[in-house]
Formats: structure tokens, C-alpha cells, sequence
């Protein structure tokens, strides 16, 4: 096993290459001399051309051995690199003869053409200088003549002469958790600046160019790594790599594993990542890391902090996790306790119907479905006979009751709305809306799974009639149970806001009015006809349809306080202090009851319409696409259209044994449909 990728070094290769890029990208400065300045045989100062820098440049005369001549100093005797800065308007080369103190050091070097006269060039030669004064010419090679010349710079010459590489390594002294590596000197005509040490092509460490071991620290127990090194001048020009060398480290004496983490715990959960926290293990040497892990798979690892982000989760999908402190020998803690979240709802916005089913037949008026929190089965609520059913993914039903003191209007009232609690898991609270004696109500009672009973009334006396009993309940992403009521075909209630009717109610768990409410009390938002929609989509917000009178249904985005019109506006209207409907239909095309939302679409199933319209939301605006629909007549007056956990799927109830529609009790069905 290699594991060369030991973290304590990345931090030093990061910090290597900026400084290589330094020393290479800072040229030594060059000190200038002017041509118009030096001794000139067979040429005249100039200045006829544009770009010149001093007071002119020298026009070498047209004929072999004209030259210039430039007196110059160097700091220490060695190789400088000498910089001409010419001009060549001709399309010919122009090459010269450099000779340093009287002796030719480069002959025939090449001065090609710049473009024109006042296009100027640079052209560099390494040549030998002496310590102190000494003298470069630069001398016309052919019957042409030199270029014109403007200077000559002397600088440090280039360093291009790398390394040698260094000698075989060798691992004198194995650790546990460190090795020393060795190796032979290289040597260079400049001087070694440093080693560097890979692990295969992963540079861990290096060191200084005056020695020839490192220690590595921080390794892996009985692991092998696979050396070499490399040396660098100061021009970073690097070696051949050394010869390769395998080092294993000695297996670990420590076997007591780290103590278990401390509670973990999630939150910030999106669709595709959650946070993690624990409380820190203890070991006898050293926690090296935190294995994040579902079973045996390993999430992430964490060598610093007790806390971690999973990132590049899949969307809303459940996660069973654990941790376990790991230290350096491999020694595996007890796992913590698990935690299991499901992932938020998967961005990608659209999808169409692509299949439909029959999921469940022999239903008479289904009305309210909500899903329990494993996402398995769904408590469904029929509405004319009180009664309460168990609905599993496949299909199979089972009653679990019915809700007591409910009655029926000979119209829309009876047992409406479902609403499994957030804290079902413990407290096994279910919430209804249903018609009782004295008017609609809103109760709780419990289901563990396989009966429900007892019964709490949390508010009753909303006025009830035939028709317009609303009947819907969710419960929000803040923990709130959410009522739609109707105006009891009672219009002006809706506008009353001390009256409980033709509103949507918000309302804590036990049936107060929920902390923030818009008017201090049940009332959340105002101007409600007949709403039975509602549903919240992945930004929170809250959707809610409702039927119209004689001419639109609505489609609005709730927010709190606000008056949604009825019975001064039905759809849209340009009333001041009156909310729009983010879409309309006409009442024969919809009649509205339940809605749901998949991938940020809005499904609204219609009971005159019999279809289901699609309406796709537009991305996080507060606006709607064009509605389109889907099953025009062919199952009836839909009812109830609820997603499925986990699936893009929805469910799908039909209401065609009602007055309405007229079929025998038992004809009703629920639908599967696949969003693809
Ligand atoms: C032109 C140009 C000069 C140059 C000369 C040459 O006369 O203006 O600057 O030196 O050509 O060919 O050398
Ligand atoms: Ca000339």
C-alpha cells in the first residue's frame, strides 16, 4: 500500500513553486552603455529613426570592420550575458563579429531583420569578462555593415547547466511513523540549492543543497513509499531524477484504538449535502483522523476539528451514518451513535406525466392522503363514511379506524383533510379537519402504525355549510399545521378577518395560534372562497389553490396577511390591498381541489376539469410557466394529488362517488403516476 499523499507536505509544495517561479522570472539587472557613447570606427551617431534610447544610435557604416566599441565593467571575472539592442529595417541579416578584449569570443552572430528602422531588438551572447574594465566590439561581418545599435547591456549570464543527479538513496533509519531518507551529493557548475523528495510523482519534502539526508515524519506505520530526489540550482534548473528506492515503514506497536466519538449529530441539510458534529474521542498517542461512514463505506475523513460537510450527496435520499475515531496504526474506535436524515428535494426542476397506474381500487370519496415519516405507508381519509385507512407503497390498504363525531353536509363537509405530526415518530399525533355538529373542526388523535384513537379537539366552530368547507391541512418546513376553511357560502366571512372562515388558519401543534401569525391570531392569510390546495415547495413557500364562483379558479403563492380578494375579486382583479392569483382557470376547465409540487412543478388535481393540470413554477420567481394537462376525462373528477416520498411519483384520488359523479361507493380509485 502506498500512501505517499501524506498531508503535512502538501503545504510545503505549495509554497515551493511560487518561489521557483521567482527566481527564475527576476533576470539579474544589466547595466547599460550607449552606443552613440562608445569608441565608433567607421559609423555615425544618429538619430533619423524613432525608438532610440539615450541621445542616438550608431549608424555602422555599409562596409565589413566597421565597428563599435564599448568600455565595460564586470564585478567578477566569469560569464556575462551581453544584450545588444539593434535595428534591421533591411529584410537581410546584419552579422557581427564579438570579440572581448581583442580576442574574438563569438563570430558571425546573427542580427536578423526587426520589421523596420525604428522596430528595435535585443539579441544576447554569453561571452567570458574579466574582473574590472574591459572592452567588447562589436564588428560588421559583411560588405553590408553592422545594424544600426542602439546599446549593449552586461548582465549575469544565464545558468542553464542543471544538476547531476543526485546518488541512489537509502532509507538508514525506519520509524513507525518516519523514515530518514539518504542520498549522494550532486554537484553543479553553480551550486545545489536544494533536494527535492517525491513519494512516486508527489513532491514531500525537501531539503537544504548542503546535506544529503531529510527526516520524513508523519508517515503511515507498515507502508511502503516509493523515494527518489531530485536536486534544483538556483536558476531552478532541476536534475535527473535519483534512482528509486522502497522504504517500508515498521509496523505500529500501538494497538489500543481511539475512545467513541461523542454524540453526533446533523444539520444543514440540502439536497445534496449535511452537516455532521461529534464529540471528540481520546486515544493513548493521538487521534489521526474521523472516519464519516454508512456501514463500512467511507464518506469522508477528517484529521482536524469533530465536524464535518458531506458534499455530493444524492437529493432526496435517505442516509444511515456513524463515525469512528481512527489513529495512526489503524486502530478503529466503536462507532457513535447513527443519525439518518433524508436529503432535500433534487433541484432539477420540470418532468412531465410519463406513465400512469392503478395503484388501489374500492374507494368511496378519498379525500385527505399524508405519509407517515418512514415514507412507507400514507394515512388516507375517506370523506362520507369517517373513515381511515392505512395505504402501503404496494398498494395494500388497511382501516385503522374512523373519526369519531364526524357528520356529513349532504355536500362537500365530512371528514376532509390528513396531516401526519412532525413528531410523529414519538407522539404518534395525526391531525383532521372534519364536519362536526356545531360546525368544521380541526383535532387530533394518535396512530401508532396500526389503530388510531383518542381524540382532541384543537378548534371547532368554524362555520360549516352544503358547500365551501375547505378541508385541506399540511404542515409547513416551520412545524406549523396549515387549514384551509371555506367561506361556508357565506362570502363576506372571507373578508371578516375575526372570522375563522374563508382563510388559511396556521396554528401550533396543540391548536393555538402559531407564534407571528400576520393578526395575533389563527388567521394567516384572508379573501379565500373554497381553497383545498395547499402544498409548500422546496423555497418554503406556500401554493394554495381554491375554486372560484362562475368563472376562475385560482392558483395563489401565500403570503402572510395577505387578502386574496373574495368575494371582490374572483382571479384577477386591480383592487389596491388585493392579491392576484399567480394563475387562473376557468372554473368549467379546473374546479380545484389538492395540490402537490415535484421537481418545482405544481400538480393541481380538478374535479369539474376532470384532469390534472401541470404548472411549473418558474425557478425560485414568484411566477408560473404555462399549465398544461394531462388525463382530460378519462379517470374522472380528480381529487387529491399528494407526492411520494422519495420518488418523483405522485398519488392520485378520484371523486366520482359523489353527488356529482354519480358512481356506486366503492368505484373511486387512487392512481400512481410517474413524473419522468
Ligand atoms: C538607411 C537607414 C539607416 C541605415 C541604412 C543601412 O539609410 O535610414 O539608418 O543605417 O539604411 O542600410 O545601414
Ligand atoms: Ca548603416
Amino acid at each position: 500500500m502506498h500512501l505517499g499523499r501524506v498531508l503535512p507536505y502538501g503545504l510545503a509544495v505549495a509554497l515551493a513553486l511560487p518561489l521557483v517561479g521567482l527566481s527564475r522570472g527576476s533576470a539579474h539587472a544589466a547595466t547599460d552603455y550607449q552606443a552613440e557613447d562608445a569608441r565608433i570606427s567607421q559609423g555615425t551617431v544618429a538619430t533619423n529613426h524613432t525608438g532610440y534610447t539615450g541621445t542616438g544610435f550608431v549608424d555602422y557604416t555599409n562596409v565589413k570592420g566597421s565597428y563599435v566599441e564599448f568600455t565595460v565593467s564586470a564585478a567578477s571575472a566569469g560569464t556575462s550575458a551581453i544584450t545588444f539592442r539593434y535595428a534591421n529595417g533591411t529584410s537581410a541579416d546584419r552579422p557581427m563579429d564579438i570579440s572581448v578584449g581583442g580576442t574574438v569570443v563569438a563570430s558571425g552572430v546573427s542580427f536578423p531583420a526587426t520589421a523596420d528602422w525604428n522596430t528595435w531588438a535585443t539579441r544576447t551572447v554569453n561571452v567570458p569578462l574579466g574582473a574590472g574594465l574591459g572592452t567588447i566590439r562589436a564588428t560588421a561581418a559583411t560588405a553590408e555593415g553592422g545594424p544600426n545599435l542602439d546599446r549593449v547591456g552586461v548582465g549575469a549570464a544565464t545558468d542553464t547547466q542543471a544538476p547531476t543527479s543526485p546518488g541512489r538513496p537509502t532509507c538508514p533509519d525506519l520509524g513507525e511513523d518516519g523514515l530518514t531518507l539518504a542520498w549522494g551529493a550532486s554537484t553543479d557548475n553553480v551550486g545545489v540549492t536544494a533536494y527535492d523528495l517525491y513519494e512516486h510523482g508527489n513532491k514531500i519534502g525537501e531539503a537544504p543543497g548542503s546535506s544529503t539526508s531529510k527526516a520524513l515524519t508523519g508517515l503511515t506505520p507498515a507502508t511502503t513509499y516509493n523515494l527518489t530526489v531530485i536536486a534544483r540550482d538556483a536558476a531552478g534548473n532541476t536534475s535527473a531524477a535519483s534512482p528509486v528506492v522502497d522504504c517500508t515503514t515498521k509496523p505500529s506497536s500501538d494497538t489500543s484504538p481511539p475512545t467513541k466519538p461523542g454524540t453526533l449529530s446533523v444539520a444543514g441539510i440540502t439536497a445534496n449535502s449535511a452537516g455532521l458534529s461529534w464529540g471528540a474521542s481520546t486515544d493513548d498517542r493521538a487521534v489521526a483522523a474521523y472516519d464519516v461512514r454508512s456501514d463500512s463505506t467511507v464518506y469522508t475523513s477528517v484529521t482536524s476539528g469533530t465536524s464535518a460537510t458531506l458534499t455530493g450527496l444524492a437529493c432526496d435520499s435517505p442516509y444511515t451514518l456513524n463515525v469512528v475515531a481512527r489513529d495512526a496504526a489503524g486502530n478503529l474506535s466503536q462507532p457513535s451513535n447513527t443519525v439518518t436524515f433524508t436529503t432535500k428535494a433534487c433541484a432539477t426542476d420540470g418532468g412531465v406525466p410519463s406513465s400512469v397506474s392503478t395503484l388501489s381500487t374500492g374507494w368511496t370519496i378519498p379525500w385527505g392522503i399524508n405519509w407517515l415519516p418512514d415514507g412507507k405507508t400514507a394515512v388516507v381519509t375517506e370523506r362520507d363514511d369517517f373513515r381511515v385507512w392505512k395505504l402501503a407503497k404496494d398498494g395494500t390498504r388497511t382501516q385503522v379506524g374512523t373519526v369519531p363525531n364526524t357528520v356529513t353536509t349532504n355536500g362537500e363537509g365530512g371528514l376532509l383533510g390528513v396531516a401526519v405530526g412532525p413528531g410523529w415518530a414519538t407522539d404518534h399525533h395525526v391531525y383532521f379537519m372534519h364536519t362536526a355538529s356545531e360546525g368544521n373542526r380541526v383535532v387530533r388523535m394518535t396512530y401508532d402504525g396500526t389503530r388510531l384513537g383518542d381524540y382532541t379537539i384543537l378548534l371547532q366552530g368554524i362555520k360549516k355549510n352544503r358547500y365551501h368547507n375547505g378541508g385541506r391541512l399540511a404542515f409547513g418546513p416551520d412545524g406549523y399545521l396549515y387549514a384551509a376553511t371555506g367561506e361556508a357560502q357565506t362570502p363576506d366571512l372571507a373578508q371578516d378577518k375575526s372570522s375563522l372562515n374563508g382563510k388559511i388558519l396556521r396554528m401550533t401543534t396543540d391548536g393555538k395560534p402559531a407564534p407571528g401569525n400576520p393578526f395575533g391570531s389563527y388567521v394567516y392569510s384572508y379573501g379565500h372562497r373554497n381553497p383545498q390546495g395547499l402544498a409548500f415547495d422546496r423555497n418554503g413557500r406556500l401554493w394554495e389553490a381554491e375554486f372560484g364562483n362562475s368563472a376562475k379558479d385560482e392558483l395563489n403563492l401565500i403570503k402572510p396577511g395577505a387578502n386574496y380578494g373574495w368575494p371582490t375579486c374572483e382571479g384577477s382583479c386591480t383592487v389596491a390591498g388585493m392579491t392576484n392569483p399567480k394563475a387562473t382557470w376557468n372554473v368549467s376547465e379546473a374546479s380545484p381541489s389538492g395540490i402537490a409540487i415535484v421537481r418545482n412543478v405544481v400538480y393541481m388535481a380538478s374535479l369539474r376539469g376532470e384532469r390534472l393540470w401541470r404548472i411549473p413554477i418558474n425557478g425560485d420567481a414568484e411566477s408560473v410557466g404555462t399549465p398544461t394537462a394531462y388525463y382530460v376525462g378519462t379517470y374522472g373528477r380528480l381529487r387529491t394529488v399528494t407526492k411520494v416520498p422519495g420518488a418523483d411519483q405522485l398519488w392520485l384520488s378520484t371523486t366520482n362517488c359523489d353527488n356529482n359523479g354519480g358512481a356506486a361507493d366503492g368505484a373511486d380509485k387512487i392512481l400512481r403516476v410517474n413524473i419522468g
